[in-house]
């Protein structure tokens, strides 16, 4: 165990997720059970400036394990982006005899705290938190379950108006410049198509496809759409489209928005959260830094955050290949 690490400084930064609250909570934890000093650092790398730092033992994370976003706040600095700010960082951390960070977020606050480390040569471990699950090194990123729930729930709901009305609905997913939410959520609600950046379908083949469901006997459908997608038209130029190609159905549009990032955090993230929790704090101890805790074929496993930013989170082609057959 490294004895050189006395105190760990722990924070939230980029978009919240839920699951956050739990990695917190574990990480807190963690340092209690090895009597480690452990500090909560509000707003993410704008917090370090300010040197908003709070104590943290066991009982300050009680009663947080099923809350959703963040009891520490998030924020995007870009005063952290300078050498300035990054030097007003490392003195608050100093000044306060924090000796390394737990980084919990996606991967702009990766490559910020790869910057610090190269830096000032502080030890750093990441655990991944966004509910896009575009980060390489783990199959599930924290919130990205819950997410998937929160958003597969909606579309049962919206398919309610949609088959007691005969409608097409475009429903509009997060998962930022990757389809993850999309397809997983588009094969769990048993959407009749799915389009995600990975794949360009094409107005074409979309309109064949909705013109087959339709012979096929099929009344009302659902598209599921991930906001990065590349068909060339957003959701509602692709309802306009649809429109004036088909007479067929009545469109809708429904932009699920931010009610994806909210909500109490699914048991499954839960559990990944306390685990990496307890990974990050024990990697750092082992003396390690630059890291990346990540789930992958069911262990904590770790990859350099160099490789977590760099790679990229590859779309499951078994799963699109379900996916294409339960859309027949
Ligand atoms: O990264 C999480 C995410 O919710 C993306 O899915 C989405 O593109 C983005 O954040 C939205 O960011 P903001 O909350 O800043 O609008």
């Amino acid at each position: 165990m490294s004895k050189n690490i006395k105190k760990i400084g722990v924070m939230t930064s980029g978009g919240d997720a839920p699951g956050m609250n739990a990695a917190i909570r574990s990480v807190v934890r963690t340092c209690a059970y090895y009597n480690i000093e452990c500090v909560g650092i509000y707003r993410g790398f704008e917090g370090i400036m300010e040197g908003d730092f709070r104590s943290m033992d066991a009982r300050s994370v009680k009663g947080i394990v099923n809350k959703g976003g963040t009891v520490l706040k998030s924020a995007r600095s870009k005063e952290f982006r300078t050498p300035e700010g990054r030097k007003i960082a490392h003195d608050q951390l100093k000044s306060a005899n924090v000796d390394a960070l737990v980084v919990i977020g996606g991967d702009g606050t990766f490559n910020g705290g790869l910057v610090f480390n190269k830096e000032y040569d502080f030890p750093i471990i990441g655990i991944p938190c966004t509910i896009d699950n575009d980060i390489f090194g783990t199959t599930h990123t924290i919130g990205f379950d819950t997410a998937l729930n929160t958003v597969v729930d909606c579309i049962d709901k919206i398919r309610d108006t949609a088959s007691s009305h005969n409608r097409l609905f475009f429903v509009e997913v997060m998962g930022r410049d990757v389809g993850h939410i999309a397809l997983n959520a588009g094969v769990g609600a048993g959407a009749e198509e799915i389009l995600i950046p990975e794949e360009n379908l094409g107005l074409d083949r979309l309109l064949e496809s909705l013109h087959r469901s339709k012979r096929s006997g099929k009344s009302s459908s659902i598209v599921v759409v991930a906001e990065g997608d590349k068909i060339g038209k957003n959701v509602f130029e692709l309802k306009d489209y649809v429109e004036a190609n088909m007479d067929e159905y009545d469109v809708r549009v429904s932009v699920l928005g931010h009610m994806q990032r909210g909500g109490s955090p699914s048991c499954f993230d839960r559990v990944l959260a306390s685990r990496m929790g307890v990974k990050a704090v024990e990697t750092l101890l082992e003396g390690k830094t630059n890291y990346m805790v990540g789930l992958l074929n069911e262990k904590m496993e770790l990859t350099h955050l160099r490789e977590a930013v760099k790679g990229k989170s590859k779309i499951d082609r078994e799963l699109l290949r379900v996916s294409e057959i339960m859309t027949t």
